[in-house]
């Protein structure tokens, strides 16, 4: 074992108030760890925070990494204390007081083959080992692949992963990949999010799959009337859903949900590059002219308990992003939007649509509205 560097844990992480609380707490522990002999190795997001100093990331606890045999010894000192704790039987000790949690795991569980060229990490006047950055890299590496199966069943794995992959992403210091249809095809979580609603319930948006299909049925059947007249771009059945998720082609349309953390399908948009002749010769009327398989439509929905929520921005605030990095320069609507339904002008005049012409359609009078993209 070799501790070579110090360095120097400086500046603040998004969540600056409860990870001033926190680095105060884990000082105490290191105390603690100091009265007994104990020398844990620092590894986890505030490890990552040490070396890359991004301002972005949040650090929710503080990950340790002793061996197993030293949980005993810790714990006496903790009840002596009174300090709160819990043996997870995923061989982790967590040591808590409030909303704050340091988190000691077992090496002989946990960090088996990472390298142990340690650095030390200066915390004011406390000092600890920190995972090499190589090291740190390495255990990014194996929790997304021990991750990545259940991301798509399972909406708060799906958002475990995202965090790991945006760290891992930052250790690797990687460039954001410039984003393809080929290549979400290839990895649909390239394009996923997580976001907060209103009501606090964390979503994750991220493209359809076709594991989704009960749930999309149960979201598609669920509509009710009224919002089933605004939204009808395909029949919203079971039997529908299953045909869409047997047949994804995200070449042509790219399909995206939002999904709670119960695993339900809260939110639907379609975002396709298939235009329709009588949309381009619309289009011609107003001196727009659309390309084909290059320009998209758009055609939102969310669940009726949903509306409202802020769910439907997120998804157009991230549709919009994905369709700029795709190099679409014009992004309209399915078939405009009708021209009572005030809810969904607002929606997209707030994002940036603009009104360019109006047509019936089916016994409904319709608005066009288009959003033009900084692309060429
Ligand atoms: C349109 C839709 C996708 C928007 O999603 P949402 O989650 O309800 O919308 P949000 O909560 O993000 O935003 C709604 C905005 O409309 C405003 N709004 C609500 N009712 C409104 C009304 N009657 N008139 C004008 N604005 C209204 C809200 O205040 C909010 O605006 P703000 O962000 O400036 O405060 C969703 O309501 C929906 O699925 N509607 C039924 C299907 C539909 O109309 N699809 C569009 C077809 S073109």
């Amino acid at each position: 074992m070799r501790i070579d560097k110090n360095i120097i844990l400086r500046g603040f992480p998004r969540n600056k108030d409860k990870y001033v609380r926190l680095i105060e707490f884990f000082k105490e522990i290191l105390d603690i760890c100091g009265e007994i002999d104990i020398h844990p190795v620092v590894d986890g997001s505030l490890a990552v925070f040490a070396y890359t100093r991004n301002k972005n990331i949040d650090i929710n606890d503080i990950d340790l990494s002793i061996s197993e045999t030293k949980f005993p010894k810790i714990i006496r000192v903790l009840k002596i204390k009174g300090i709160k704790y819990r043996s997870r039987d995923f061989h982790v000790l967590e040591i808590i007081r409030n909303d704050l949690k340091v988190s000691f795991g077992s090496a002989e569980q946990w960090s088996t083959n990472l390298p142990t060229d340690y650095q030390t990490l200066q915390i004011d006047n406390h000092q600890v080992k920190m995972l090499s950055l190589a090291g740190l890299v390495k255990q990014y590496e194996h929790a997304l692949n021990n991750r990545i199966e259940k991301v798509y069943g399972d909406a708060c794995e799906g958002i475990k992963y995202l965090e790991l992959r945006g760290k891992y992403k930052l250790l690797k210091m990687e460039k954001p990949p410039l984003i393809t249809r080929q290549k979400i095809i290839i990895d649909p979580f390239l394009i996923a999010s997580e976001h907060i609603l209103k009501n606090g319930d964390r979503v994750l948006f991220r493209p359809l799959v076709k594991n989704d299909a009960i749930a999309f049925g149960s979201f598609l059947e669920g509509l009710k009337e009224e919002t089933r007249d605004k939204f009808g771009p395909h029949s919203l059945t079971t039997k529908e859903a299953k045909n869409i998720c047997n047949t994804l082609n995200y070449l042509e349309v790219l399909r995206l949900v939002l999904i709670n953390t119960n695993q339900e399908i809260i939110g639907y948009m379609i975002l396709s590059f298939l235009l329709r002749e009588s949309q381009v010769l619309r289009y011609q009327i107003y001196k727009i002219q659309l390309r084909q398989k290059r320009d998209a439509c758009i055609a939102p929905v969310i669940a009726d308990n949903y509306q409202n929520s802020r769910a439907g921005s997120i998804m157009l605030e991230e549709t919009i992003k994905i369709a700029h990095n795709l190099k679409i320069k014009y992004l309209i609507l399915w078939q405009g939007v009708q021209q009572t339904n005030t809810r969904a002008i607002h929606y997209y005049e707030k994002f940036g649509f603009r009104k360019n012409g109006e047509f019936d359609r089916y016994g409904t009078h319709n608005i066009d509205m288009t959003l033009t993209l900084n692309n060429h």
